[in-house]
């Protein structure tokens, strides 16, 4: 249930916004950490993780599972881990809150492990499709009992006798392919999970850090990876790096507002994730990446971005699984770009925290951009700041919907105004205060 307060917000004109910031840690690899450390023997040490509510649920959860779940005062997270299929029945149902990759993965966890848990969460997480984890996780073994057409809240029942299999996703997602691939630790033999494009890849990068037994085999434009079950995972220290999609706020900000140069230091450089980065540079953005290194398996850097005049691009179906949920805050880059921006093969925004394809369009149009749609595309043609803003945003329970159209607000002619800035709180708590730290006003409107 979501019980919180709405909090409106308005941003407005600003300019030179300046500074060095260093954005919290990434989500995916957050969620990651604390799932793969309660099921690996020993205590993991997490620093840098998201401290957020998408990731303080997956942490309860972890606990209600049996795991040791602890933040010690210097901000590092301890997990002490119960070894594959050592997960215990929950006492009471587990509540993810707005979180589809929590709530996909968890049931991925458990699918393969003999008791049952009941899954819960909010008024957005409830509405989306769980038949994508629910058809593989039931062809391992698993069984669930789920609201109408494959919908939260369910009760997952694990296998007693797992089955591995060999799965070909239909859609491409890291979190089905994940489910599948945290099922298959628990099943025997060999669980292999076959994309036809390749999706973010922390879940495999992350389990060959625990010692896990995994392959990954180039398939055309995709991959194959394979994953042998019933073997202990090792505890592991896992550095979480920045969130790229949350840097891609303040970076998108710094280029549609004059005079400004921000540095994003620390952030994730994994090419399933910097599709926005790549996107951007083609506009004519002014950004330099430095200080590339590697940390705890991933490659980081620090990003430097300079206010650009932008020109519109069209961004291939090809890439969108590496930007995909970059493209609310690229759609308002786009209204401020020379030209026309196509974005295609977003069916995948349709069924996110809420239809971004649909709300980012609304957003859009209510601040007076051009914008046209179809059932995957956005196309969004850009005008003179001045002819941009003024809109009241509906956000639909989306964190992503929020903060891209507050960015809107920074460089649009009149003010933008977000109907609920509450659920930043689920990915980037710290949000409106680096970009106030950076030069930018947001506040309760009037
Ligand atoms: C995520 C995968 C993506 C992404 C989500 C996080 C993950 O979802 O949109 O925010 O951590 O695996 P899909 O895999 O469903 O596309």
């Amino acid at each position: 249930m979501n019980t919180r307060p709405i909090h409106p917000l308005q941003s407005r004109k600003c300019t030179a916004l300046s500074g060095r910031i260093a954005v919290p840690g990434d989500k995916s690899i957050s969620h990651r950490a604390l799932m793969f450390g309660a099921s690996a023997v020993g205590e993991t040490v997490i620093s840098g993780l998201l401290e957020a509510e998408d990731i303080i649920n997956t942490a309860r959860a972890m606990a209600a599972l049996g795991a040791g779940v602890e933040r010690g005062d210097d901000g590092t997270w301890r997990v002490r881990g119960l070894g594959t299929g050592g997960l215990r029945s929950p006492a009471g149902p587990i509540d993810f809150g707005n979180s589809g990759t929590g709530s996909r993965l968890a049931a991925g966890l458990i699918a393969t492990t003999p008791f049952s848990a009941r899954f819960t969460g909010d008024a957005s997480l409830t509405k989306r499709p769980m038949g994508r984890i629910i058809t593989p996780l039931e062809k391992m073994g698993a069984r669930f009992e789920a609201a109408g057409g494959g919908r939260m809240p369910f009760t997952l029942y694990g296998a007693r006798d797992a089955v591995p299999i060999v799965y070909e996703t239909p859609v491409p997602s890291a979190q089905v392919k994940s489910a599948v691939l945290l099922a298959g630790l628990n099943a025997p033999g060999r669980t292999t999970v076959i994309e036809r494009q390749a999706t973010r890849d922390h879940t495999e990068h992350m389990l060959a850090a625990f010692g896990a037994e995994i392959t990954v085999e180039a398939n055309g434009s995709g991959r194959a990876i394979t994953v042998t079950g019933e073997r202990e995972l090792a505890a592991t220290p896992i550095a979480v790096p920045g969130d790229p999609s949350s840097a891609a706020f303040a970076l998108v900000a710094a280029l549609i507002t004059e005079d400004s140069e921000v540095v994003i230091a620390d952030m994730l450089l994994n090419p399933t994730r910097t599709g926005l980065v790549q996107t951007l540079i083609e506009m004519g953005a002014d950004i330099a990446i430095s200080n590339r290194r590697q940390t705890g398996g991933e490659e980081v850097g620090d990003v430097t971005v300079r206010s650009s005049l932008l020109k519109g691009v069209t961004v291939p179906a090809e890439r969108a699984p590496s930007m995909i949920d970059e493209y609310p805050v690229l759609a308002v880059a786009a209204a401020f770009a020379e030209g026309t921006t196509r974005m295609q093969g977003l069916a995948e925004l349709r069924v996110k925290e809420s239809d971004r394809l649909a709300a980012v369009a609304a957003g859009l149009e209510v601040n007076g951009a051009v914008v046209a749609t179809g059932e995957d595309w956005l196309e969004v043609t850009g005008r003179p700041a001045s002819g941009l803003g003024g809109g009241l945003v509906a956000t639909h329970l989306d964190h992503r919907i929020a903060m891209a159209f507050l960015v809107m607000g920074l460089a649009a002619g009149v003010p933008v105004t977000v109907d609920d800035a509450s659920m930043i709180a689920t990915s980037f708590p710290a949000f409106p205060g680096l970009m106030g730290g950076l030069g930018a006003v947001m506040e309760v409107p009037a």
